[in-house]
C-alpha cells in the first residue's frame, strides 16, 4: 500500500513538473496512461472502502438499541438561547411534591435551591418548614425531630434502599435529582415513560407487580402508572391533564439536573458577542501591525562595475 502511494504520488509531480524530474522518467513503472487511470480508480475505491468498513465496526451496536425510542417533542428550552419555562417548573415542583415524592427522593436538592427560580424566599422557609427533619443529637444524646429550614435537603421518603425496595415490590425507585441526564433520551424519555402505559400485548407476560410500558428497556417496570388527568390541581389554574403534568414534572427535573440551565446559555450568547467583537479588533489590529511589513518593497539593484 505504501509502496503504491509513494508511486502514485511520484506519478503526480513527474506529471506536474516533467522538466525538473526528467533523468528519472525511466522510474515509472505504469507502461500507459489508462493503466495509471486504473491504478487510480482502484486506489480510491480500497481506501473509500476501508474508511467505510472501519467507521461502520466502530459503531457498537447496543442491546439497549432494540427497545422503542421516544419521538423528539419541542420543548421551550430546546432552542440555543431558549431559557427554560419557569412556570412549567413551578408547577413541575408540584407534580413531584404531590405524586412523585411518595416513592422517589431527590436527596440533592435543598430547599434554599427554590428560592428565586420557583418560588420566594418567604415561600421557601414556609415550604421547609412543612418537612420535619431528624436532628441531634440534643443533649440527652438524642436524635429529635424540628421543623426544616433553607439549607435542609428534600426528605427522603425511606429510610434506606431495603425500606424502599420492601415497598415497591423489589424495584427500588431512583434518586429523581439528576434522572434527566442519567437516561438516555433525556427529557423525551421521561415524558414518554410517563405517558406510555398501556396494556401489555399478547404474549407478554408480567409477573406480579409489573406494568407494562413500551418505553423501559425490557418493557415491565415496576413503577406502576402515576400520572393521570387531574390527579392534583394546579395553584395557577392550569388544567392538569395527564400530558401537562408529565411535561411540566419533567421540565422541573430537567431544572433539577442542570439548574445552570439559563445562565449558561446567557454566558454563551455574551461570550460569543464579546469575542466576535474582540475578534474584528484583533483583525484590524493585526493588518495595522503588518501593514508595514507587507506593503515594503525588496528591489535589487546591481552594482554597476566600470569597465
Ligand atoms: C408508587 C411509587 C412510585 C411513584 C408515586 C412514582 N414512582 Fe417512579 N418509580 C417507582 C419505582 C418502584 C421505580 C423503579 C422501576 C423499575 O426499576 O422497574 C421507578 C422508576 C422511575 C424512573 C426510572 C425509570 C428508568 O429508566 O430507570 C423514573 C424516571 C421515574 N420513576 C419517574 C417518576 C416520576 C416523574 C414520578 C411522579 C410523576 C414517579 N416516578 C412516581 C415508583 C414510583
Amino acid at each position: 500500500m505504501a509502496a503504491f502511494v509513494g508511486r502514485a504520488t511520484k506519478q503526480a509531480l513527474l506529471r506536474t513538473k516533467p522538466a525538473l524530474f526528467n533523468q528519472q522518467a525511466t522510474i515509472v513503472t505504469f507502461s500507459s496512461k489508462t493503466g495509471k487511470r486504473l491504478a487510480w480508480v482502484l486506489g480510491s475505491i480500497a481506501i473509500g472502502g476501508g474508511t467505510v468498513v472501519a467507521t461502520a465496526l466502530a459503531q457498537p451496536t447496543f442491546a439497549s438499541d432494540l427497545v422503542l425510542h421516544p419521538p423528539k417533542y419541542p420543548w421551550n428550552h430546546n432552542g440555543l438561547l431558549s431559557a427554560l419555562d419557569h412556570g412549567s417548573i413551578r408547577r413541575g415542583y408540584q407534580v413531584y411534591k404531590q405524586v412523585c415524592a411518595a416513592c422517589h427522593s431527590m436527596k440533592f436538592m435543598c430547599y434554599r435551591n427554590l428560592v428565586n427560580v420557583i418560588m420566594s424566599e418567604e415561600e421557601a422557609k414556609a415550604e421547609a418548614e412543612e418537612a420535619l427533619v431528624e436532628d441531634g443529637p440534643n443533649e440527652a444524646g438524642e436524635m429529635f425531630e424540628r421543623p426544616g429550614k433553607l439549607s435542609d435537603h428534600f426528605p427522603n421518603p425511606y429510610k434506606n434502599e431495603e425500606q424502599a425496595r420492601a415497598a415497591n415490590n423489589g424495584a427500588y425507585p431512583p434518586d429523581l435529582t439528576y434522572i434527566v441526564l442519567a437516561r438516555h433520551g433525556g427529557e423525551d424519555y421521561i415524558f414518554s415513560l410517563l405517558t406510555g402505559y398501556a396494556d401489555a400485548p399478547a404474549g407478554i407476560k408480567l409477573m406480579e407487580g409489573q406494568h407494562y410500558n413500551p418505553y423501559f428497556p425490557g418493557g415491565s417496570i415496576g413503577m406502576a402508572m402515576a400520572l393521570y388527568n387531574e390527579i392534583i390541581e394546579y395553584d395557577d389554574g392550569t388544567p392538569a391533564t395527564q400530558s401537562q403534568l408529565a411535561k411540566d414534572v419533567v421540565t422541573f427535573l430537567k431544572w433539577a439536573g442542570e439548574p445552570e440551565h439559563d445562565t449558561r446559555k446567557l454566558y454563551g450568547l455574551r461570550a460569543v458577542i464579546i469575542f466576535s467583537f474582540l475578534l474584528a479588533v484583533s483583525y484590524y489590529m493585526k493588518r495595522h501591525k503588518w501593514s508595514v511589513l507587507k506593503s515594503r518593497k525588496l528591489a535589487f539593484k546591481p552594482p554597476t562595475y566600470k569597465k
